[in-house]
């Protein structure tokens, strides 16, 4: 069976968890059930980040022990799984034992094949971004130097043993020339290519002015730096350094989902870093966009942060997954504005897709004693509506392929319209009175979409598209696409039920 791997970055515990860690996290989500409905074996990862100075330092500020304080947050970022119902199967810490494991294991093996040595780092930091920046990277200001992204860093000074990210160059432009889709959208691709290009040092790969990590192995006082520990979870998911044939082909078809604040890490040293211990590179590298709130940067010290707990409380998970899946094509930045949010949500879920299936099965159940009214045989090849409903399924999968999901959402919702003017045209509630088998064939039509649709949309808004599936009482194992086609359509007098109000509407 096909077998895919999916990851979200494992996030820094310094922060609690806002709408863009939850943007990445449903991103994959939606991916990770939408393969796994075309019959993969899908294997979703995600987690948390909990090493490195910036999560001491946190700690720190909470008079807190590290452990304890990141024991806590990462409990945050764990419910927010549930929260978001994230269809996850693992959820890494780096601080679990397996991940210490794999990540000595890894540092051996980086030595072993000659990729390592000890020499002295002098240059700039940003904790903030847990990286080092060269002159070149950085902005001038009063006191110093600065990120682009106003990141404050720190010249230091330490002992440090580097990987040899330098001999690499080749090799890399040589992998980014073959495999064309590894680095998505093309425009970062770019941008990585070009970085490369301008030519990379060796990399500072351990610490030693601070505790919270994990040794280097054999060595006193030097920590591993957090990025090697990071970027290896995801391969400690997987089993490593015991790889058997099973997670190999996760391995080889892989894709990491990530923001582009953090691209270089993932399209350089992480493939050049596997490449020197013998593996793969993963199969993608996508890089989303960012968000900002109502026009502003999300930061910390603005205290601008969007509470995903805050907007499902007050308007519901699917409606939140479907706005951030909806509103913004995937690598391009978005804003978050609660009236765009209400807009989007009211017009969309609650009218366009809500309205249609309340009326619809109101009426049938009304007139038809909640049965589906007519044998679809005779019409499956001949219905506009039903023939445009079946071929579906192919663009969606086109579009999947591409990552273009608000695309894919774009083409079911163009869908919806269309049966909206059908119901509209056709005029179930009036014909009923003269025709019956007219309007029996008509609500039969729009159920039978409505079935579609809920088999379609259960990647991007599970929760409702399977209390759709369950108004038409379909079987819950015949919801994956396997069951898409008219094979399985809608069968006469199958009992519906009472439809409930899935999308109330809000206010503007
Ligand atoms: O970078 N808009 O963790 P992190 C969109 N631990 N996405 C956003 C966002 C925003 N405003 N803010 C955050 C780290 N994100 C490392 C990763 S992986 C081996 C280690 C999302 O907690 C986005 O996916 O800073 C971004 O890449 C991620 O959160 C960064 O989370
Ligand atoms: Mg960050």
């Amino acid at each position: 069976m096909n077998k895919l791997f999916v990851t979200t970055p494992i996030y820094y515990v310094n922060d609690s968890p806002h709408i863009g860690h939850a943007y990445t996290s449903i991103i994959c989500d939606a991916i990770s059930r939408f393969y796994f409905l075309k019959g993969y074996e899908v294997y979703f990862l995600t987690g948390t980040d909990e090493h490195g100075l910036k999560v001491e330092k946190a700690a720190q500020k909470k008079n807190i022990k590290p452990q304890n304080f990141v024991d806590k947050i990462s409990k945050n970022f764990s419910n927010l799984t549930t929260l978001l119902n994230l269809s996850n199967n693992d959820f890494i810490r780096t601080t679990e034992s397996r991940h210490k494991k794999s990540v000595e294991f890894f540092w051996n093996k980086l030595l072993e094949n000659g990729h390592i040595y000890l020499d002295k780092y002098e240059g700039w930091y940003s904790i903030k971004d847990e990286a080092f920046y060269q002159e070149k990277e950085l902005i001038k200001t009063e006191n110093g130097y600065e990120t682009h992204d106003g990141s404050k860093v720190d010249w230091i000074k330490e002992e440090s043993y580097f990987f040899k990210l330098s001999e690499w160059e080749e090799k890399l432009l040589e992998f980014y020339e073959k495999n064309i889709d590894f680095i998505q959208p093309l425009s970062r691709r770019n941008e990585v290519i070009n970085f490369v290009k301008g030519g990379l040092k060796d990399l500072s790969i351990s610490r030693t002015s601070f505790k919270w990590g994990i040794k280097v192995p054999n060595s006193k006082n030097h920590i591993i730096y957090v990025w090697i520990d990071a970027l290896t979870n995801y391969i400690t998911s997987l089993g490593y350094p015991e790889l058997d044939s099973d997670s190999l082909e996760y391995w080889n078809n892989s894709i990491h989902i990530i923001g582009k604040d953090i691209l270089k890490f993932h399209a350089i040293y992480w493939p050049a870093l596997l490449m020197s211990v013998d593996l793969n590179p993963p199969t993608k590298i996508f890089a989303h966009g960012w968000w900002t709130n109502e026009g502003k940067k999300i930061s910390k010290s603005l205290g601008n942060s969007i509470d995903p707990h805050e907007i499902i409380d007050k308007y519901g998970l699917d409606q939140m997954r479907y706005f951030l899946l909806r509103e913004v094509t995937l690598g391009q930045d978005g804003d978050y504005s609660e009236q765009a949010f209400i807009n989007r949500i009211n017009a969309d879920l609650a009218n366009n897709l809500g309205n249609l299936i309340q009326r619809t099965i109101k009426l049938t159940n009304k007139h038809f004693n909640n049965k589906f009214p007519m044998k679809l045989d005779d019409i499956h090849d001949t219905s506009e509506i039903l023939l445009e409903g079946y071929k579906m399924i192919d663009i969606i999968e086109k579009k999947m392929q591409k990552l273009e999901i608000n695309k894919a959402l774009e083409v079911i919702w163009s869908f919806i319209s269309t049966l909206n003017q059908f119901i509209d045209k056709m005029q179930p509630w009036n014909t009923v009175k003269t025709d019956k088998h007219e309007t029996a064939k008509t609500l039969s039509i729009i159920i039978e979409s409505i079935r579609l649709i809920g088999i379609i949309l259960q990647p991007f808004i599970p929760d409702s598209s399977n209390k759709i599936l369950d108004m038409l009482n379909i079987d819950v194992k015949k919801r994956t696409f396997k069951f898409y086609g008219k094979e399985n359509c809608m069968a006469i007098d199958t009992t519906l039920n009472n439809p409930e109000q899935l999308f109330p509407r809000n206010n503007d």
